[in-house]
């Protein structure tokens, strides 16, 4: 059997607005291991995002833990916790989030930079990434002479740069036209099996869990197994 690789115990989180709470999740228990892709739908407001960010170390929950690698994500410093979003995890949200200022080789080398590597490996590392996105012909663009589905490509190839075991996608296509959409899907897919990581994706539209090993329905703060996939 292969070795888990992220394990989630009795996840819930709550929010507060003023004297009203809303759980938004109910007690989760959830387990990834290697090289899975694992998809989840949910409608919009159910808290997909908010599940994400608490598995990639972005938000703290309420109660319960999640561990990586046997390690209590929200029991260790902050410092590796920032390591670990920095190395195990990659992002990939709607809204690229690429610095407008740097260009699409400086955008993707980030990841390297904070992680202390020699320039030289960064950009090693960046030239090999926008190659698997298929991107060679853009380096030096900077984002806003790129398309909606070459931005995300970019954003992609900046998420898998160090070859991340985990990559988290919030709605990666939800910006975009159902054919880049689809391109961007299939490059997401390429990059995750490049990295040997696994995926979680979360997205409110069932068409895009095609391709994944695993599907689940966030509702009502829990999730249940898609019927009819593994
Ligand atoms: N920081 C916050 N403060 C209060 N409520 C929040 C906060 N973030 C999210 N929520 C609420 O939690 C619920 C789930 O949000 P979210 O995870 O963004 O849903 P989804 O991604 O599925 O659309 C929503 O009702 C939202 O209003
Ligand atoms: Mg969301």
């Amino acid at each position: 059997m292969q070795k888990s690789k992220i394990e989630i115990q009795n996840l819930v989180k709550t929010f507060w607005e003023g004297e009203k709470s809303v759980e938004v999740l109910k007690g989760v228990d959830f387990e990834i291991s290697s090289q899975k892709k694992i998809g989840i739908v949910g409608a919009s407001g159910v808290g997909k995002s908010t599940w994400l960010h608490i598995i990639g170390g972005l938000d703290q929950p309420t109660k319960g833990k999640i561990l990586v690698e046997g390690e209590d994500l929200y029991a260790m410093s902050e410092a590796k916790r920032a390591q670990l979003r920095n190395r195990f995890f990659g992002f990939v949200f709607q809204f690229y989030y690429l610095l407008e200022e740097l260009n699409a080789l400086e955008n993707v080398m980030l990841p390297c930079l904070i992680a202390k590597l020699p320039k030289s490996d960064a950009k090693q590392l960046g030239l090999e990434a926008l190659q698997s996105v298929g991107l060679s012909d853009r380096l030096t663009h900077k984002p806003s002479q790129l398309s909606g589905g070459q931005q995300q490509r970019v954003a992609l190839a900046r998420a898998c740069v160090l070859k991340p075991k985990m990559i988290l996608a919030d709605e990666p296509t939800g910006n975009l036209d159902q054919e880049s959409g689809k391109e961007v899907l299939e490059y997401l897919m390429k990059v995750v099996e490049e990295a040997k990581g696994s995926l979680m994706l979360v997205t409110h539209n069932k068409d895009l869990l095609g391709n994944m090993d695993e599907t689940f329905e966030l509702k009502d703060g829990t999730l249940q197994k898609v019927p009819g996939t593994f």
